[in-house]
């Protein structure tokens, strides 16, 4: 580890969707590491659980990322000393409704999926990269999916979300090229959390259906690992994309 180690004791961490799944394991691995985290999601209950749990210094942040003005100030809504933020994990997503055909989407659906996998991520990202440009230091790890550079049948609304997080976040890697500044996608096959439940609105019968078609999949520490890793390695190393298969 190099001085200026990002993935270190006392740096701050940022992880949205915090209260499930991929997000989750990624806040318990960072604060594993003496990361102070700051958890983020909409169900606070579970994020205020989760901070009790966790062996470090770590925040509950009740944070709807698709409502804009609350993550336009959401930096305002932390004490002073939790401001500072090193690292960014842009984690929260979801599939309202998804896994069937377009023409028989739900308009407000297809918009909350952009809401949240696209504009949410983007003006997150928004809030916090000033002060990290300012101070010439941080690192921003997106969840992607395979599904970014992949189609998919059935799943357009979704795989076309997540097309944009990987242009997005493609295109602003090269703006932040000498900004200290790092950026990395992670892009997960499938991964077993309550992401299907999500989908079909706590339908867990069906979610479990979901997945026991699959021979295989990834756990939610698979996917904290390999942002781990991206984050561990030297300030002059970009890991840009990750890519994560069930073997
Ligand atoms: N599971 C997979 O197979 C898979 C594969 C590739 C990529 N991914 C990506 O991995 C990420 C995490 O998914 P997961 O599998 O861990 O699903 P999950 O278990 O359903 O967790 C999703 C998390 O996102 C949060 N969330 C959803 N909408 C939000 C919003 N508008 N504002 C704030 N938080 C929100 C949820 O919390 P609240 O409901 O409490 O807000 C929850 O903590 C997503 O970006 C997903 O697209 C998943």
């Amino acid at each position: 580890m190099t001085d200026d180690a990002i993935l270190a004791e006392g740096s701050t961490a940022l992880v949205t969707g915090a209260s499930a799944g991929i997000g989750r394991a990624v806040a318990a691995a960072l604060s594993a590491r003496g990361v102070r985290v700051i958890c983020a999601a909409r169900r606070l209950q579970r994020l205020e659980a989760l901070v009790e749990e966790l062996p470090n210094a770590a925040l509950a942040l009740e944070l709807d990322i698709a409502d804009g003005e609350a993550v336009d100030g959401l930096l305002q809504r932390l004490p002073e000393d939790w401001r500072q933020i090193d690292i960014l994990v842009n984690n929260a997503g979801h599939d309202l409704g998804g896994r069937q055909a377009f023409h028989q989407r739900d308009a407000s659906d297809i918009a909350a999926v952009i809401e949240t996998n696209v504009t949410g991520m983007m003006r997150t990202t928004l809030a916090i990269l000033p002060g990290m440009r300012q101070r010439g230091r941080g690192h921003i790890v997106t969840i992607g999916s395979v599904n970014g550079v992949e189609p998919a049948l059935n799943h357009s609304v979704y795989v076309g979300s997540k097309f944009a997080v990987h242009g997005f976040t493609n295109s602003l890697r090269q703006e932040l090229q000498g900004s200290g500044v790092r950026l990395t996608e992670v892009m997960p096959g499938l991964v077993r959390t309550e992401f299907a439940s999500a989908r079909w609105l706590g339908d867990e019968e069906r979610a479990q259906e979901f997945y026991d078609r699959y021979d295989a999949a990834l756990a939610p520490e698979d996917v904290s690992d390999a942002v781990l890793y991206a984050l561990d390695t030297p300030a002059h190393v970009s890991i840009c994309d990750l890519v994560l298969r069930p073997a």
